[in-house]
């Protein structure tokens, strides 16, 4: 014969798996588990069984309290799992959704990113800079003497504590090789900020690609090589590249250079895309000075520099007319990008 509690659980688990909502099921858990349920009922009467029996019936209690229990929350789970599936089946899936507009990248980060892709087959690794920077990493490190125009204040941005927005990116140079021994072979793309007059040619922001290239016995050679090669890449292999002399602070020869192909929009016109040079040996010893060390010693490491004009190469690329309509954001200009 089975034992008053054994029944008791059988019969619990009967109108469980029987109940046909969470409410009944409720009413059945206060029955057999409530505080003056049946089987709680039965902790009252442990007190009077006879001593042997407390643990035989003990043991058969929190077994029989367990099972009822573990019934009521697998019972549980199911009908929440029916709700949740009802729930589902009245999504209207005919209903339009809520739009996501896709967005198009920008012609200058377009632009960037052709760049990029051209200098990393080269070999260049991609370094950064902060667009605030201090007067030595701008001027002092490039050998430009503190009463060169560029650092007047017409020309340059200061802030009230002294630092400016970089003029150029140059100062990428000098923080790539400050971090690093030779030989170096990185490129760097940002924004540069100077006090020019907004016009369809100039504009107070605009945005160059720096490169820089040290290692032994490297040339004026290497320089063009490498410059032509990334323009005919860029604007295809009919193009025209010329390298005229000119004078930068931190590069000793310095050459400005020019494009013209017949396939571009401006065919028949020289259009000037990027200063560069040779580094200055007075740079190479500006670094030293900062690193403590050797490492860039002028007898033994040559290296060439050069900074390209992006926003110049978009507007040539893209035959964009105005430097203005990068900062419009007017989407009839935009989209015709994308
Ligand atoms: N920093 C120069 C400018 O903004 C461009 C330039 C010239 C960069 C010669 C160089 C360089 O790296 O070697 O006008």
């Amino acid at each position: 014969m089975s034992h008053p509690l054994e029944r008791l659980r059988d019969e619990a688990l009967r109108e469980i798996e029987s109940a046909t909502d969470d409410q009944a099921l409720e009413t059945t858990r206060v029955k057999y588990l409530g505080r003056s349920g049946s089987i709680s009922s039965w902790g009252e009467q442990m007190k009077v069984l006879a001593k042997e029996e407390k643990p035989v019936v003990g043991k058969l209690l929190n077994e029989v309290r367990n099972a009822v229990t573990a019934a009521i929350e697998t019972r549980n789970a199911q009908f929440r799992l029916q709700k949740e599936s009802g729930a589902l089946t009245k999504i209207d899936i005919s209903l339009p959704g809520t739009p996501h507009e896709i967005g198009s990248l920008h012609p200058l980060h377009q632009m960037h990113e052709r760049a990029i892709q051209i200098f990393r087959r080269m070999g260049f690794a991609l370094a950064e800079g902060p667009d605030i920077e201090t007067e030595w990493y701008c001027f002092d490190a490039l050998n430009t003497p503190p009463d060169h125009p560029a650092r007047n204040e017409q020309d340059t941005f200061y802030l009230s504590d002294g630092r400016l927005l970089r003029t150029h990116t140059s100062t990428v140079q000098i923080r790539a090789m400050k971090s690093a021994p030779p030989p170096l072979r990185v490129i760097a793309s940002g924004a540069a900020y100077r006090r020019d007059e907004l016009d369809a040619t100039h504009s107070p922001q605009f945005h160059q690609i720096e490169g820089l290239y040290v290692d032994e016995n490297v040339s004026v050679a290497d320089l063009k090589g490498e410059l032509e090669f990334f323009l005919r890449e860029l604007f295809g292999p009919g193009t025209e590249v010329q390298f005229r002399p000119h004078y930068f602070p931190f590069t000793e020869p310095s050459l400005e250079v020019y494009v013209r192909s017949k396939a571009l929009k401006r065919g028949e016109q020289w259009i000037e895309v990027a200063g560069c040079g040779m580094v200055h040996p007075a740079v190479f010893e500006a670094v030293n000075k900062a690193r403590g060390d050797k490492a860039y010693d002028p007898e033994k490491w040559s290296g060439y520099a050069f900074g390209l004009g992006m926003d110049r190469l978009a507007m040539i690329l893209f035959d964009i007319p105005d430097i203005r309509l990068f900062a419009q954001n007017d989407l009839r200009f935009l989209r015709q990008f994308a």
